[in-house]
């Protein structure tokens, strides 16, 4: 008699705890995980035959809390699996090694577990929401600023055209006056400059006619490589070229991958310190080619991160950089259908890739 009334306050407390712990997850704050996993904690001790003398643990990816010294001869363990994959686990353990655990609480912490799982599936599918809604915000201005400078550029095109014509006519008619020939020759270059700064414009807006065909990624990034390695001597910047198969083909413009890979190394050579090394990586998975370029220099600020794929977003001296070469960059890969992420290195640097889809 005395057995079952045990065994049913046992139960009771089981389920108190059990109570508790779901009120717990229903109202934790997905920023103060620290604080759901601590009341969960103790709600488990107490939930246990003999609380004073139990104690819990609780590891997960984002924290680990306990209730106190975790004995480590008796213990219970119950593993927290998030999405099917271990992320943690929960220890309860007793403090005197002449008393053990019953069934029911071993029972009692895979429930928990469960429920902790749970939490941190939501967490997770939460976090993946909200970058997924900025990144398609994201995508969503640089198409918008795709459409406008699309529509400048056409703009500008013709008169720019008409600017170098003329000028070109009238320095023939003035060939003798020196004075005349080198303003005309100063309105001819500036000329061109704003012609490529267009064609880039346009580049970014693919309005460029594009060729697809089959081509080899490899000898692209080793040409590149060759034809920048006085830039790399100059700098004194150091790079290692990764690439394990000597042919990765995909579907792309020739020209307009050149230029994804010139742009890239450019800039990674630019924000490389001395003896930097740069690394530039090309493999394949099942549909993609994925093109990978790190560097030990600055990074990126996190403020810059959004904006870097902006046309005329620099952040180089005046003079040094028009903020053009990532945004064709990011044009390109959209015009290919592929994706580009640039990212912070754990330790210093930054890391962009180019996933490009074979066909
Ligand atoms: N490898 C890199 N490391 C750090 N910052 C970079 C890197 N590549 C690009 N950036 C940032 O992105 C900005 C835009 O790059 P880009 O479009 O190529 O224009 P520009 O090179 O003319 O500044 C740079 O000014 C810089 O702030
Ligand atoms: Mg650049």
């Amino acid at each position: 008699m005395e057995n079952t009334e045990k065994a049913l306050k046992e139960r009771i407390k089981e389920l108190t705890c059990l109570y508790e712990v779901s009120s717990i997850i229903v109202n934790a704050d997905f920023e103060e995980m620290d604080e759901a996993l601590n009341a969960i904690a103790f709600s488990l001790k107490n939930g246990f035959q003999y609380p004073k003398h139990t104690e819990i643990a609780i590891e997960t990816s984002l924290s680990a809390i306990e209730t106190g010294n975790i004995n480590k001869n008796i213990n219970l363990t119950s593993e927290i699996r998030v999405f099917n994959k271990t992320n943690g686990a929960i220890i309860a353990s007793l403090k005197n090694d002449k008393s053990s655990f019953l069934k029911e609480e071993k029972q009692l912490l895979d429930s928990v577990a469960l429920k902790i799982g749970n939490l941190l599936e939501r967490i997770e599918i939460q976090r993946n929401e909200t970058s997924l809604k900025r990144q398609m915000e994201r995508s969503d201005r640089l198409s918008i600023l795709g459409e406008i400078t699309a529509g400048i550029s056409h703009e500008l095109n013709t008169p720019l055209a008409n600017i170098l014509g003329f000028a070109e006519l009238l320095k023939n008619d003035h060939s003798k006056d020196k004075h005349i020939s080198e303003d005309l020759d100063k309105i001819i270059q500036n000329a061109i400059f704003s012609r490529e700064v267009v064609k880039k414009l346009m580049f970014f807006a693919c309005e460029m006619p594009q060729e697809m065909q089959k081509v080899n990624i490899v000898p692209s990034i080793k040409n590149a490589v060759t034809l920048l390695d006085a830039s790399f001597k100059k700098a004194e910047v150091k790079y290692i070229v990764k690439i394990e198969e000597e042919k990765l083909f995909l579907r792309a413009d020739t020209i307009q991958l050149t230029q994804i890979i010139f742009n890239l190394i450019i800039n990674a050579i630019y924000f490389s310190p001395k003896d930097g090394l740069i690394t530039i990586e090309a493999f394949q998975s099942k549909n993609e080619i994925i093109f990978k370029i790190s560097d030990e220099g600055s990074g990126l600020a996190e403020e810059s991160l959004e904006k870097i794929f902006q046309p005329f977003f620099t952040t180089k001296p005046t003079g040094d950089g028009s903020g053009l070469g990532l945004s064709v960059v990011h044009g390109i890969v959209a015009s290919h259908d592929g994706s580009i992420m640039a990212e912070n290195n754990p330790q210093k640097g930054a890391t962009f890739t180019v996933r490009l889809p074979k066909t």
